[in-house]
């Protein structure tokens, strides 16, 4: 039997455990490393990772049938939009299903990970063990940490401040006078939640957004219209489609009191609330445009208004950050790491990234397919363009990319659901073509040992 390469996973979020599936079922060795007690990530509320930005109230935006593994459906007793516990307790049993919980070693933190000068991954644990790889798939997640305003808005702020990220529930805002900053989903849902109990909320944003319902016609917004062909439909179709369902479903958001959005439907990361709009109707949430200056005890508006503010929470995003890699190694300034279709590294062969992408629509199915991907290569059933193509190919994404998308930080790694997938199926075949042509040979060599990650001494420290 021909020896497979081992390989090394970072993280057993709902990325870490698609990848570990599908190496799995592969037979490719592999350890996965999860610094928590459990697998999950970000939706185990309160995570002893204390990377989790899950709140009390937390619901998915993304319908269930969309954000599912393929082969594992969510219970049919799950509602639509099911809760965080449910969503946790889901990751769980799919690891039990699938029989791999003995591959991923819980309570284990990846502190560094270097590539040696013939190219194998040493990886320093938190337990102080090294560990050499043929091959490491990150999935360490990228919602975990906080982007504060970069640069901080001039003057000073007298009240609370704290960032989305560490939001729990509304108890600490109860009767107090609430800014809450940035339109994303974050955003949303904690003036929400704070709109209920605070004296006031006022929610300030540099530009406008779609608010997007989770349901249009009694249906999950994101299942209208979904069929085996809709990855292929051309994104300008999709846009006036998408344009007349919000026309006719929600309306113009400039008569809920926001600001006409400085680009068009889909042109940024998809904001979604069912009750966004209705606290504004409501007279219970405030719109106020971008923030000028911190005052004290109160805050200053482009507008030129200002208001008296307790508390602010900053809903300003997160960073895209590596801890265990050398930063001239492998970083993302600006949220920014150009991926060959979001997986694979355009120098370094033998690194793979799972879930390091921001669908519209949801994360799971395309971290599922992506470890699919992976195992195909990593088997020598795929085979990667030549370096002038898949470099082409990269700027061509982006370009589209960076082209539709509003410039933000949040619009750095953006894809469609569906296109995506179906791109991908496509690449597969390509792949598989390119693969027979070259003649069958494993792109990534076996030499780290037998069985998954021997340990460093064996063969010496890294030099
Ligand atoms: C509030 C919120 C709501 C969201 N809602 C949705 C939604 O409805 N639908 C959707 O599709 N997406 C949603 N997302 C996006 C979210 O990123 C994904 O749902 C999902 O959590 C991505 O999984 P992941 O495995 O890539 O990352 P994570 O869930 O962040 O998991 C990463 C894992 O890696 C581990 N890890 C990190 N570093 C190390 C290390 N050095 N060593 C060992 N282990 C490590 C962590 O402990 C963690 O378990 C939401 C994000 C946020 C913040
Ligand atoms: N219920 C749910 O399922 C749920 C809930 C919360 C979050 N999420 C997901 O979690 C991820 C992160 O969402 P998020 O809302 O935390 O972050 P986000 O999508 O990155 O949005 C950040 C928001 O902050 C604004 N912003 C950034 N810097 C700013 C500054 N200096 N001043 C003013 N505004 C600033 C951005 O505006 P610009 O566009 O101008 O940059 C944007 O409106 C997303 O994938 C989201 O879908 C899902």
């Amino acid at each position: 039997m021909t020896q497979l390469p081992s390989v090394c996973i970072i993280g057993a979020g709902s990325s870490g455990i698609a990848a570990a599936k599908a190496l799995h079922e592969r037979g490719i060795p592999f350890e996965c490393f999860e610094k928590s007690d459990r697998v999950g990530g970000n939706w185990v509320f309160g995570n002893k990772n204390g990377m989790s930005a899950a709140y009390r109230s937390l619901h998915i935006n993304t319908s269930r049938r969309r954000m599912e593994y393929s082969d594992f459906p969510m219970p049919e007793s799950y509602p639509d939009f099911p809760h965080h516990s449910h969503i946790a307790d889901y990751f769980d049993r799919y690891v039990d299903h699938f029989g791999f919980r003995d591959r991923i070693v819980f309570e284990t933190g990846v502190e560094r990970a270097e590539r040696r000068p013939d190219g194998l991954w040493t990886v320093a644990l938190d337990t102080g063990e090294t560990r050499r790889y043929d091959a490491l798939i990150v999935a360490n997640g990228h919602h975990w940490d906080p982007r504060w305003p970069e640069p901080a808005y001039p003057g000073s702020f007298d009240g609370e401040q704290s960032h989305a990220h560490h939001y729990v529930d509304n108890r600490p805002f109860e009767g107090r006078r609430v800014l809450v900053v940035g339109i994303g989903n974050s955003a949303m849902d904690i003036a929400v939640e704070t709109s209920f109990v605070s004296e006031r909320t006022i929610l300030s944003a540099r530009r406008g957004a779609y608010v997007l319902p989770k349901y249009i016609f009694g249906r999950p917004l994101d299942e209208i219209g979904v069929n085996r062909f809709t990855g292929a439909v051309p994104w300008a179709v999709r846009k006036r489609v998408l344009g007349a369902l919000y026309r006719v479903g929600v309306g113009k958001v400039e008569d809920y009191g926001l600001p006409t959005p400085d680009h068009g439907i889909g042109e940024a990361h998809p904001t979604i609330s069912a009750d966004f709009l209705n606290r504004l109707a409501h007279g219970e949430m405030t719109y106020k445009p971008a923030i000028s200056r911190l005052e004290g005890g109160s805050v200053r508006f482009e507008d030129g208004t200002t208001e008296e503010v307790d508390a602010i929470v900053w809903c300003t995003g997160y960073k895209v950050t590596f801890p265990f890699f050398d930063e001239r190694l492998i970083s993302a300034p600006d949220n920014d790491l150009p991926l060959f279709r979001r997986v694979f590294h355009p120098s370094i062969d033998n690194v793979f990234f799972v879930g390091l992408l921001q669908p519209l629509g949801a994360v799971m199915p395309l971290s599922e397919a992506q470890g699919r991907w992976i195992a195909a290569h990593l088997r020598g059933e795929y085979a990667l363009p030549d370096p002038a193509a898949l470099a082409q190919d990269i700027e061509r994404e982006r370009r589209a990319m960076f082209t539709r998308y509003v410039a933000s930080k949040r619009h750095t790694m953006q894809v469609d659901f569906d296109t995506y997938l179906w791109a991908l199926g496509r690449e597969l075949r390509a792949g598989a073509k390119r693969m027979r042509e070259r003649g069958f040979a494993l792109p990534i060599e076996p030499r780290a040992a037998a069985g998954a990650g021997a340990a460093e001494a064996e063969a010496g420290a890294p030099s």
